[in-house]
């Protein structure tokens, strides 16, 4: 598509658009209108390297030829019965994503932050039921810097201003302790402590990496005081570190996976927690649920995703490009660059406040064909989709050094 071909004009598409939506985001002046693989060009025709796959939701690309086949097929067959009868996909798609985290049963919803709260409840309820925790006390312990979605209750215990003020008053029954600090959580525990709930790595949070045995550690103490472990997967999961969880990077296994994101294959919101009968077999009918949850369309699109995980393919690539992307952003350590920290293909960049904002950055890689976003003020987060090309990894991380040591 070229300009002559389309005359809509992005800028006046922006502005139409902002006049007519609540300002609770802040997007970069783009407008797009296709993509394939890690590319989207706009409504001018323009083209843009997608260095944020939907905050990971892209992990295979735009347009993946096998989701969208997958997609198509079952839009022709049945997109929706509702949880009140059984479909033909439930079964192949529970049965797969359940193998794929080597546990029993599968609840599927549609967003990340209904899947946390669904952990959040189903932990109240193992609570209550299997460790004799009395009535309203459950407490779960989660860390600072946390994002685990936008609910009432969620953003109850974000310490993230924007996040929370003006939205209470809150859910309580949460603890909050610093992140990668074990010490604290064992501190923490207390004999109605029901969870721990945290994210292996934190995303929102700027690409914050635990130090090493933390999570292993997290597994010990909740295996020792009778507490679940519910690993926040739904950015950090799926193929984006290089291994399938990011919990697999110290060889630990949680209680309960909370997943979103990539397994929606970025074409629907589909979300689950995975955990073993004993945890999830505390909800009985009536307790939980979702109209969309679960819908045939949802676990034909899953069940590629979890397929295509399966193979292995997808997480070795990202560990390759990860190499890559260190590499390279190392290299802008001490020019304009003031921290890197990468996990796969995956990475925090902290930009030197003296050469302007991430925002300021963002703005100027988008002049040059380059789309990424800051977080937390200074720090760009880079997710390129699995499938991006090395040539079209390479060439955007030029962008970025450009952008960082010119200004
Ligand atoms: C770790 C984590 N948990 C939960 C969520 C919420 O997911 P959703 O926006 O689909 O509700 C996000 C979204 O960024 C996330 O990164």
């Amino acid at each position: 598509m070229t300009a002559t071909q389309n005359p809509t004009h992005a800028r006046e598409e922006f502005e139409r658009a902002e006049s007519r939506t609540a300002h609770n985001y802040h997007p970069l002046p783009v407008v797009v209108s296709h993509a394939e693989g890690a590319w989207m060009w706009d409504v001018d025709g323009r083209r843009y390297l997608d260095l944020l796959a939907g905050y990971s939701a892209l992990n295979f690309g735009h347009s993946h030829p096998g989701l969208i086949a997958a997609a198509h097929a079952q839009l022709d067959q049945l997109t929706l019965t509702s949880r009140a009868f059984v479909h033909d996909r439930f079964a192949d798609f529970c049965a797969a994503l359940g193998d794929l985290c080597g546990k029993d049963l599968v609840l599927p919803m549609n967003t990340g932050a209904e899947a946390v709260e669904t952990a959040i409840k189903v932990s109240r309820k193992w609570g209550y039921e299997v460790k004799g925790v009395p009535a309203d006390q459950a407490k779960i312990i989660v860390a600072a810097g946390n994002f685990h979605g936008r609910t009432t209750t969620i953003v109850g215990f974000s310490d993230d201003p924007d996040a929370r003020d003006g939205f209470g008053p809150f859910t309580p029954g949460f603890v909050t302790v610093p992140y990668g600090d074990l010490a604290a959580i064992e501190a923490a525990i207390d004999a109605n402590t029901v969870a721990v709930l945290i994210e292996p790595i934190q995303g929102e949070g700027g690409i914050v990496i635990p130090p090493d045995g933390y999570l292993r550690g997290i597994r010990d103490l909740c295996t020792q005081h009778d507490v679940l472990f519910a690993a926040d997967e739904i950015q950090a999961g799926l193929g984006r570190t290089g291994k399938t969880f990011a919990c697999d990077h110290e060889d630990v296994v949680p209680d309960i996976y909370i997943l979103g994101k990539a397994l929606g294959g970025g074409i629907v919101p589909v979300s689950a927690i995975v955990a073993d009968r004993d945890v999830l077999g505390v909800l009985r009918p009536g307790q939980h649920g979702s109209t969309f949850g679960g819908n045939p369309l949802a676990c034909a699109v899953g069940l590629t995703v979890v397929e295509m995980l399966r193979t292995g393919e997808h997480q070795a690539r990202a560990a390759e490009l990860g190499i890559l992307l260190r590499e390279r952003l190392e290299t802008m350590l001490g020019h304009g660059v003031v921290g890197v920290r990468t996990r796969g293909l995956w990475a925090g960049v902290d930009v030197d406040p003296a050469i302007g904002t991430g925002r300021m950055v963002c703005e100027a890689l988008m002049a040059r064909g380059v789309l990424a976003k800051d977080t937390h003020g200074s720090t760009i987060r880079l997710a390129p989709p699995l499938v991006t090309s090395s040539e079209d990894l390479l060439w955007g991380l030029d962008q970025l050094e450009a952008v960082v040591s010119s200004a």
